[in-house]
């Protein structure tokens, strides 16, 4: 077994850890992933028990400065807020500085600005640790490549090893027992302009069962979870097939399905976990409705109520029309990678 701190000592293998510029800022956007990421096989080092494959949306995601400070405690702001300590959100900030600190006494002043919910199931964690592992890089000056970011930020959480790239993102489990394979890797010639997000927000209150403790539960009692990571397999042969062709019906058809597979294997642990509530069930039949009517359009769900909604630029009048508060985002408005 390896620790988190083993694996830094890997990546950083020797280097400095003496600050190179007085405060260091970074941004990463969010992501959302078609295929899931569900099940750990580490849970300490955030190894995942299979692929998963993401599209990121350019414009959402954190922004995150970091500096070495003179004081006795981590300053952490969000949205210009001051964080308290005993917070979830400032715990496993403080948990993932505790692993870079050249000596314990080293503090820092981070200050977040995100434009997304925090802990709502909208992968707020996912472009906050990107972007502070950015920031650290930054800060000191390691000039790491993205696989190495990648790993490295994989270790605050899973799924920020994603938000790396804009476009599309595949994270590739790896086999080691060191995770040092366990990274993520851009799709980078595959653009699809007409696509669509819409971020459906429909209870933006954090969860109340993590994330970690959902896969946790769902890994350990599920018996579903034993047929999940072939059906990974199958969704993403099918994801990939679909991007090629530019299959649309294909697209959204299986990270629908993929989605609803997610939400059965936790729904069949014990005790069970269900992150839909009655609005996200509501919004789930509008969607079908819409298809009834030959409007093209599928939905996805992560670790929380809202969805997220596929749809082409073609049908955007509709979908605006039926969920008046989706915000719509372009995934491929933005050419360039942000590292
Ligand atoms: O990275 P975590 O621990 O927040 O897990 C994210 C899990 C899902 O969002 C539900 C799926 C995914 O692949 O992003």
């Amino acid at each position: 077994m390896f620790s988190k701190k083993d694996i830094i000592d890997k990546v950083l293998n020797r280097r400095s850890r003496q600050a190179v510029v007085a405060e260091a800022e970074a941004f990463a956007p969010t992501n959302i992933a078609l295929v899931k990421y569900w099940g750990k096989r580490d849970s300490i080092l955030n190894l995942p028990v299979t692929n998963s494959l993401s599209i990121a949306l350019p414009t959402k995601g954190a922004l995150t400065s970091i500096r070495v400070i003179d004081d006795k405690a981590d300053i952490i702001r969000l949205n210009h807020k001051l964080i308290d300590h005993t917070t979830m959100f400032a715990k496993r900030i403080i948990d993932f500085l505790d692993l870079f600190r050249p000596h314990a006494t080293e503090r820092y002043n981070i200050t977040t600005m995100t434009n997304i919910p925090v802990a709502a199931g909208v992968a707020s964690s996912a472009c906050g640790f990107a972007a502070l592992t950015l920031a650290l890089n930054g800060l000191y000056g390691w000039g790491l490549s993205t696989t190495e970011l990648s790993i490295l930020a994989r270790l605050g959480s899973g799924s920020a090893c994603r938000s790396f790239w804009n476009g599309w993102v595949e994270w590739q489990r790896g086999d080691r027992a060191d995770g040092m394979d366990s990274f993520s890797v851009p799709l980078l010639d595959v653009t699809w302009p007409e696509l669509r997000v819409g971020l459906l927000l429909l209870n933006t209150t954090e969860k109340s069962v993590s994330s970690r403790e959902a896969m946790q539960r769902t890994v350990a009692t599920s018996p579903l979870f034993l047929e999940w990571p072939q059906r990974v397999d199958s969704d993403l042969a099918q994801i990939k097939q679909a991007l090629i062709t530019r299959d649309f019906l294909l697209l959204g058809r299986v990270a629908e399905a993929n989605a609803n597979a997610m939400h059965a294997c936790m729904a069949a642990a014990t005790p069970s976990v269900n992150y839909r509530e009655p609005a996200t069930e509501a919004a789930r039949a509008t969607v079908r409705q819409l298809r009834d009517k030959g409007i093209p359009v599928f939905y996805t769900q992560d670790a929380g109520p809202n969805l997220k909604l596929l749809f082409l630029s073609e049908n955007t009048k509709d979908i605006t029309e039926a969920f008046t508060s989706i915000e719509t985002e372009q995934p491929f408005l933005v050419e360039e990678t942000i590292a």
